[in-house]
């Protein structure tokens, strides 16, 4: 029999062919390999099976093509003579994102090193004062969409003043700080009762949605390996979820099984999540609403999934925060979300979205104190001392946690229906102008947004010039790509001047039009506007790998970091 051992090797074993042990290691060796090709066999053909099953023949065909696709495009750009040509357009690019980020002029002083001797106080506050009021886009004024979520003169007031009270405080320390330990327990509670949370369900702070989100993974991940000896972890994550998960998934090496979110409900296909399912899945995602174009998912339907395939659901409701539960409260039309829905076991929601509390804070909710606990980190024989932390921070700002309660206690309940009714009528009337306005027929609304978010998209003009259109104004609406698309995210801001916001968007949309149907009539082709988001997203959607778009990001990163 031929064998594929190395030859050194098989004659140790075989050379005294006639000796009964020596044949018996032979065999035994035979059989062991046979059984490593078969068990190699079976994982790849499991591998294709689950992917055959989930994305259907041709899904599985175009997930295998795209990997192929690009390396033959990278291959391409790293010939020579093109390889350099790139780099010199990549970093002409990351010129072009300096140029626009870092202050420019004589009276600019740079500050790259510390002062020989301290500041007074007058100074610090003056130059403080100084880089307060550097040229921005005016958020004041409600020309963001998400970004500032609430910025009320005197909710911003008691915040100050809290954040002044506690600025020393860490709950690293509850026995030195036992206020803030205090608060922060209370924060977790109030929230829990807001999502209906069960009698024995719990939850943590952390410092934003994305760190709420890297947990519940990581709790997931903890749970699936301890409970089920899983090794590969799996996450189902809809298309439209938000990048935490995705980070997550890099972060702790878990295999992201990506569903479509298909038009016209662009909620995600929970039949491809059902059949996606498999004994390396560790958690189900699902959007309560998801960020590019404020659409919930069927939280329903992916509870049922849950529940008969026994595997746990996380719940982003991030930007829904302090919104969702109260929609109803408020007058609106809502969907299933929360605790009550006996599938999902865990849910992310943003005390400093429109919880309206300082930005760096966010919960993670669970329905039971066995399911935190996954997320723990403890070290028992760590020479500073035994050693344990909810979550990724060691030290923590209790001013922060002050700041986020005093925030709650001030908005109270009524305080929060009236900011949904504002927020979600305003909405509702940007999205009622994109409809029913005259002007605005060559846009559509994407989906159905029952939140905070409406997206829209075109079929006849460039989204990404309406969004660079709209920068030009003084606007600064969110690009969306895959499909191509434009969102606003309504904060209190915005409530006063979406009038202004729709009447800009009109006028955007007319001149585009005209440009364009001017072009035709002179026979030639329409041409695509050079702003930012056309340079990104337009050049971005085309490429079939995206070395060059994470060059660029890398670029970007770089800046901020830059003196
Ligand atoms: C904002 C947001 C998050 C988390 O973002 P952070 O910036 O880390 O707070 C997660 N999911 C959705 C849908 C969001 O909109
Ligand atoms: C990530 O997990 C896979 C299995 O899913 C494993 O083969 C691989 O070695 C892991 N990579 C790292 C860096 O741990
Ligand atoms: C607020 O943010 C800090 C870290 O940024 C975090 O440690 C703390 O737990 C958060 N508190 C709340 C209530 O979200």
């Amino acid at each position: 029999m031929a064998s594929r051992l190395p030859v050194s090797l098989r004659d140790t074993f075989t050379t005294q062919s006639g000796s009964r042990p020596g044949r018996l290691l032979a065999f035994n060796l035979d059989l062991l390999r046979n059984i490593l090709l078969v068990l190699f066999l079976l994982r790849w053909t499991r591998k294709a099976v689950v992917l055959l099953y989930g994305y259907g023949p041709i899904g599985t065909l175009a997930q295998l093509w795209q990997p192929f696709r690009a390396f033959l495009y990278r291959s391409f750009l790293s010939l020579p003579g093109i390889s350099g040509k790139v780099a010199a357009q990549v970093n002409e690019g990351i010129g072009k994102i300096e140029k626009g980020l870092l202050p420019t002029g004589p009276d600019v002083v740079r500050y790259a090193t510390l002062p020989k001797e301290g500041w007074g106080k007058d100074k610090v506050l003056e130059e403080l004062g100084k880089i307060e009021g550097m040229k921005h886009t005016r958020w004041e004024e409600g020309r963001v969409s998400g970004a500032v979520y609430h910025g009320g003169k005197d909710l911003v007031d008691v915040q100050t003043k809290a954040w002044g009270m506690f600025s020393v405080a860490n709950p690293i320390h509850p026995d030195v700080f036992p206020g803030v330990r205090k608060m922060e327990a209370e924060i977790v509670s109030m929230v829990l009762a807001l999502f209906n949370a069960p009698e024995d369900a719990a939850g943590v702070t952390t410092s934003g949605g994305t760190e709420s989100i890297l947990m519940a993974c990581l709790g997931a991940r903890n749970k699936a390996y301890k409970e089920r000896g899983v090794t590969e972890p799996e996450m189902i994550i809809p298309h439209t979820a938000h990048a935490a998960f995705l980070k997550a998934c890099e972060y702790f090496n878990i295999t992201a099984r990506m569903v479509p979110c298909p038009a016209p409900s662009y909620k995600v296909s929970t039949r491809t999540i059902s059949r996606l399912v498999n004994r390396n899945t560790i958690l189900i995602v699902g959007s309560a609403p998801n960020y590019p174009h404020g659409v919930i998912d069927d939280i329903t339907a992916l509870s049922r999934i849950a529940l008969r395939k026994n595997i746990p659901l996380h719940v982003d409701c991030c930007l829904g925060s302090f919104m969702m539960p109260y929609l109803e409260r408020a007058g609106f039309e809502s969907e299933p979300f929360d605790f009550r829905l006996k599938g999902v076991t865990s849910i992310s929601v943003d005390t400093h979205k429109y919880g309206f509390a300082p930005k760096g804070n966010s919960t993670v909710l669970y329905r039971n104190k066995q399911l935190r606990a996954y997320q723990y980190f403890i070290t028992p024989d760590w020479p500073g001392g035994v050693y344990g932390s909810p979550s990724i921070a060691g030290s923590r700002p209790g001013a922060l946690i002050a700041g986020c309660w005093a925030s709650m206690m001030s908005m109270g309940e009524d305080g929060y229906i009236k900011a949904c009714h504002s927020i979600v009528s305003t909405r509702s009337n940007i999205e009622d102008a994109i409809k029913n306005d005259e002007r605005l027929s060559s846009l559509s609304v994407i989906g159905r947004p029952l939140v905070s978010v409406v997206a829209f998209r075109s079929d006849i003009i460039s989204i990404w010039e309406i969004a660079d259109g709209m920068s030009a104004r003084g606007w600064h609406l969110n690009a969306l790509q895959s499909p191509p698309g434009v969102h606003v995210a309504v904060t209190v801001p915005i409530v006063p001047v979406w009038k202004e916001l729709v009447e800009d968007l009109a006028t955007v949309v007319t001149e585009l039009r005209e440009k364009r149907e001017q072009a035709i009539a002179k026979g030639e082709k329409p041409q695509g506007g050079k702003g930012d988001a056309v340079a990104l997203y337009g050049v971005a959607g085309s490429l079939p790998d995206k070395t060059i778009v994470r060059d660029l990001a890398r670029g970007f990163l770089d800046t901020l970091y830059k003196a």
